[in-house]
């Protein structure tokens, strides 16, 4: 198509004048050295030059003193001329020397001989955008900044495979990882190795990009393997298309806060149980006080029925009778013992001399498939304490142990000195301790099981195999006496009984020989029955305990054992020796001897048969365990 040359020119002159109107693009001409050629309204506008002022001269002018300097107008003419366009952005000057951000084309103009004959210019003022592109990109920049210095919180992204992109102080301080360490690794490393088998970190990015944010708390893991609390919000991060560009993650180390709070938890439970202990051993306190005098009025009345021979023919029933009640007594001395409410003899005592005393007792109590170990501190400090009373609680928790031990083990006896600050163990204040352990290999306890341990009557055996008054027995003798007694048990691994006693400031060999515990005495009567109940007796407050049923037996045997303090014997026995005669025989051959006579006739009606019975201290049968201990200390002053 051919276009006549008189509207082609008509068409140029309309093309040139909508050129020169245009006032939003400055569009001009060089000539091939860069001067310019043209000039239209929108280049006056921008740049302050009128056509007049302008043409001629060299577009350079246009350019910062530094870009001039730096050759960037002749490396634009050159770069159009070679590759026929130039684009850029830069900060252009006006005639008045303010500058304005421009958008710039040059396109090379060519002959038809494909010469370049000159440039085309076309330039935009772009200010407006730049400014608010700088105000943004400061922001974002004022935003990294911000969360850069938050260490309070790991904030951090990750690509939508959750491989970490960028990451804050916080999280350097919290997971341990520098940036350069952990930029283009998965974030699954911050969870423990159990999470990750079971797809957890995969299902909260799975979580947040569903629901648009996943929040969690749970267990992560630091660069040097040690765990810690976290609280997790997962954010899913979207494109304008919805397209999901990443996540955002905020990480928070709330391990102290959640030990604060189970600290409480622990607190509460303590406080339950310390006042479910108070209020049940007031009950069984009251209880057992009532029931043991109802028991001792049988008793006393058994022992009169028996020793006077009234019902011959109903001895058996007598004697059945007896047992009960020797077993309800058994019980309500445990159930005093739980309600704190037993006497006790507190006496400075070495703990090891008292374990090793019963050592063979102990062994007893084990099986053959049990082993023993005995770990005793040589050093370990004194305690006041009721000496066959802590035997007795030891013994308890070693049935307890081999109880547990089923299919044998060990139990372990041991004792330490420790110092314990203020509430560190249950209710004791700070200060020295001994501590006296029981430790098993055995089934170990159930959390709901150990939560009952102490309670009285609670016991998992069998009917008939357990009362379940021990650990209550033991419960409430050491913390009757001040100290504090601690349970740890793991299922199937094994249980430790800890008993806590205060230290004396004594030093442990300056403690003397108790007393008690290392004397012997003789106990004579001819009725076994009561033979063994007073042997008992005496057992049970210390005493190693010769037993014989005449007078001529008991002579024999104090001729054997010379080690015998205490002489106690009933006055009326058949056969030749009397208890009177027994005790004079005795006294001549150890004149240091100390003598008690028992009978159930009074004193008065034995006068005169048993000439000198009042040089020798006497105790009405039946006699109960307290007569015996008054008796008994009278003797010693
Ligand atoms: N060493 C231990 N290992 C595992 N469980 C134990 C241990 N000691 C105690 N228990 C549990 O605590 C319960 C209560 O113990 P506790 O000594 O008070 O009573 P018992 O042994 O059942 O009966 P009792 O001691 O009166 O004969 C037991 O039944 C047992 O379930
Ligand atoms: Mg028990």
């Amino acid at each position: 198509m051919t276009i006549r040359a008189d509207k082609r020119d008509l068409v140029e002159e309309r093309f040139k004048s909508l050129v020169m109107a245009i006032s939003d693009y400055a569009i001009y001409l060089l000539d091939v050295n860069g001067n310019v050629a043209s000039w239209n309204a929108g280049a006056e506008r921008f740049k302050g030059y009128t056509a007049d002022e302008i043409i001629g001269q060299h577009f350079s002018r246009f350019y910062t003193a530094e870009d001039r300097a730096a050759g960037v107008p002749t490396r634009a003419l050159l770069t159009a001329a070679k590759e026929g366009r130039f684009e850029s952005e830069g900060w252009r000057v006006r005639k008045d020397g303010t500058r304005f951000w421009a958008s710039v084309v040059i396109d090379a103009v060519r002959n038809d001989a494909n010469k370049v004959i000159g440039f085309a210019k076309v330039t935009r003022d772009i200010t407006d955008r730049k400014v608010a592109e700088d105000a943004l990109r400061e922001s974002e920049q004022r935003f990294r900044l911000l969360i850069q210095g938050v260490t309070d919180y790991a904030i951090y992204m990750l690509s939508p495979s959750g491989e970490v992109t960028n990451w804050n102080s916080g999280a350097e301080r919290i997971k341990q990882y520098k940036s350069s360490e952990i930029v283009g690794q998965n974030f699954s490393v911050f969870y423990t190795e159990r999470d990750r088998e079971r797809g957890v970190p995969q299902q909260a990015l799975a979580n947040a990009a569903k629901n648009g944010r996943y929040e969690s708390e749970g267990v992560r893991v630091r660069k040097d393997k040690t765990e810690f609390w976290a609280h997790v919000i997962v954010d899913a991060i979207y494109d304008e298309d919805r397209e999901l560009i990443g996540f955002a993650k905020v990480t928070r180390d709330i391990t102290e806060r959640r030990q604060a709070a189970k600290a409480l938890d622990e607190a509460k439970d303590a406080l339950f149980q310390s006042q479910k202990m108070e209020a049940i051993g007031q009950l069984t306190g009251g209880i057992s006080h009532d029931f043991n005098n109802l028991l001792a009025v049988i008793a006393n009345s058994l022992d009169i029925l028996s020793i006077k021979g009234l019902v011959p023919e109903a001895a058996h029933l007598v004697e059945s009778m007896r047992r009960a009640v020797d077993r309800g007594s058994l019980l309500t001395q445990q159930l005093l013992a739980f309600a704190r409410q037993q006497p006790l003899k507190p006496e400075l005592t070495n703990v090891n001399e008292l374990i090793s005393a019963f050592e063979s007792v102990l062994r007893r109590a084990g099986r053959v498939n049990i082993r023993f170990e005995f770990s005793l501190l040589p050093d370990l400090r004194a305690v006041m304490i009721d000496g066959p009373r802590l035997e007795a609680a030891l013994l308890n928790l070693v049935v307890n142990a081999r109880d547990a031990l089923e299919e044998g083990g060990t139990i372990r006896i041991s004792t330490r000195n420790v110092a314990l600050t203020d509430g560190q163990v249950g209710r004791l204040h700070g200060g020295d301790y001994v501590v006296l352990e029981v430790r098993d290999t055995g089934s170990g306890m159930p959390p709901e099981v150990l939560a009952r341990a102490f309670d009285p009557f609670f016991t998992t055996k069998g009917i008939g195999k357990g009362t379940g008054l021990g650990l209550s027995q033991v419960y409430g003798f050491i913390t009757q006496s001040d100290g504090e007694v601690v349970i740890s048990s793991e299922l199937d691994r094994g249980t430790t009984v800890a008993i806590y006693l205060r230290a004396e400031t004594a030093k442990p060999d300056s403690v003397g020989q108790d007393p008690v515990l290392t004397q012997t005495v003789l106990v004579v009567e001819d009725e076994p029955d009561l033979l063994a109940v007073a042997a008992e007796l005496f057992e049970n407050i210390g005493y190693r305990v010769l037993r014989a049923s005449s007078g001529e037996d008991a002579l024999a045997l104090l001729d054997s054992e010379p080690d015998v303090t205490l002489l106690f014997s009933d006055v009326m026995m058949p056969g030749g020796m009397s208890g009177v005669e027994l005790a004079r025989a005795s006294r001549d051959r150890n004149p240091d001897l100390k003598v008690l006579l028992a009978s159930g006739y009074p004193v008065q009606a034995l006068r005169n048969k048993h000439e000198g019975i009042d040089e020798f201290a006497f105790v009405a049968k039946p006699y109960r365990l307290s007569d015996l201990t008054s008796k008994v200390s009278a003797l010693a002053n």
